[in-house]
């Protein structure tokens, strides 16, 4: 097998919605101002005492459903996250216990909100080379736990949730190619300094980088892969900020209704962004077979990346 292909889809969003006008009530800010600014409405929370481990695995859970296959079955699994319940052992080995798998290779990629980019690429090279066969690959976050609910400049953004994809091994592609970048000189326009501290960010200079950034990596991948804009039937973009998402589209000149666009009911759930708008177009049946997908998305560290599959 030369290829992997992504065979199944699932997610998990915790029942607690909290809307912009609640958010109203804890910081000074309004419903016209992040809408306007953000596409944002609402985002979930996770409960009191919920956290990465319990929201992955529920997710993981429904993509195995849906693939029809036991926990057993897989034999890497590859969590991105940002925001580990723990320290050590890894989020991947907690889910790993939670599903009931014994000896699949477990562990965690740390790229924020390109994690999930970065672990679908990590697996898809495990996939191609032989190394594994069948790949869980999970984008979850817990970002209310690290968001300073009183920076009204940053709290407004983000949310919790999780989503997954099962990975398996084959002749044909699947995914096509992916592009992993990172430049760490920026680390101070987007970071959580210390262990036990909250999320910063220069807004304005993160959104002109995205921007830019994210046109960039999309014309790689059309170059890597001889395509033109035209070629691309559905764009799945990291969920930040409608107007970059807008921005990217533009770019593409790709109609908004070829865009999976999640961020006005989930906010930014960082590296469980991509995964959760993958099976919320996967649930509405948007995509049909041999349709030319592309993933992407840029974070802290700076990192970006992308990846083109076939459905
Ligand atoms: N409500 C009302 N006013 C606000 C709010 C708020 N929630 N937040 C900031 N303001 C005010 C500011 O104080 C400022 O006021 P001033 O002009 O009097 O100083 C004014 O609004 C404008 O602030 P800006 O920061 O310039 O607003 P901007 O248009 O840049 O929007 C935003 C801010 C939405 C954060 C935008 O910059 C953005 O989306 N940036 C990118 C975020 C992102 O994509 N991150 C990517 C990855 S995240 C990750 O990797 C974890």
């Amino acid at each position: 097998p030369n290829y992997s292909q992504l065979i199944a889809t699932g997610s998990y969003l915790p029942e607690r919605v909290l809307d912009n006008h609640e958010l109203s009530t804890w910081v000074d800010t309004s419903d016209e101002w992040i809408v306007a600014r953000t596409g944002i409405h609402s985002r979930h929370l996770a409960a009191e005492g919920q956290g990465s481990v319990d929201m992955a695995t529920r997710a993981a859970e429904r993509a195995l459903a849906a693939a029809g296959l036991q926990a057993t079955d897989i034999d890497l699994i590859i969590v991105a996250t940002t925001t580990p319940d723990q320290i050590f052992p890894s989020t991947a080995c907690l889910v790993q216990a939670r599903l009931g798998n014994q000896g699949a290779a477990a562990f965690d990629v740390q790229a924020v909100c390109t994690g999930f980019i970065y672990a679908l690429a990590t697996a898809d090279q495990f996939l191609r080379s032989g190394a594994a066969t069948t790949a869980l690959v999970i984008g979850v976050e817990t970002m209310s736990r690290i968001v300073d609910w009183q920076d009204r400049s940053t709290c407004i953004l983000f949310g919790d949730g999780a989503g997954a994809v099962i990975l398996r091994a084959a002749q044909q592609p699947g995914i096509l190619s992916t592009h992993l970048h990172a430049d760490g000189r920026y680390a101070e326009l987007l970071q959580v300094p210390q262990a036990e501290s909250h999320l910063t960010m220069q807004g304005n200079a993160v959104f002109r980088m995205a921007v830019r950034t994210l046109g960039d990596i999309v014309q790689e991948t059309l170059s890597a892969n001889g395509l033109q804009s035209s070629d691309i039937d559905w764009l799945v973009p990291h969920q930040a900020n409608i107007r970059i998402i807008q921005a990217t589209a533009e770019k593409l000149a790709l109609p908004m209704e070829r865009v999976v666009v999640t961020v006005g009911k989930h906010g930014n759930v960082s590296a469980a962004s991509v995964p959760l708008a993958l099976d919320h177009a996967v649930q509405r049946n948007c995509f049909r077979p041999g349709q030319l997908l592309l993933l992407e998305a840029f974070g802290g560290g700076f990192t970006w990346g992308s990846a083109l599959l076939r459905w």
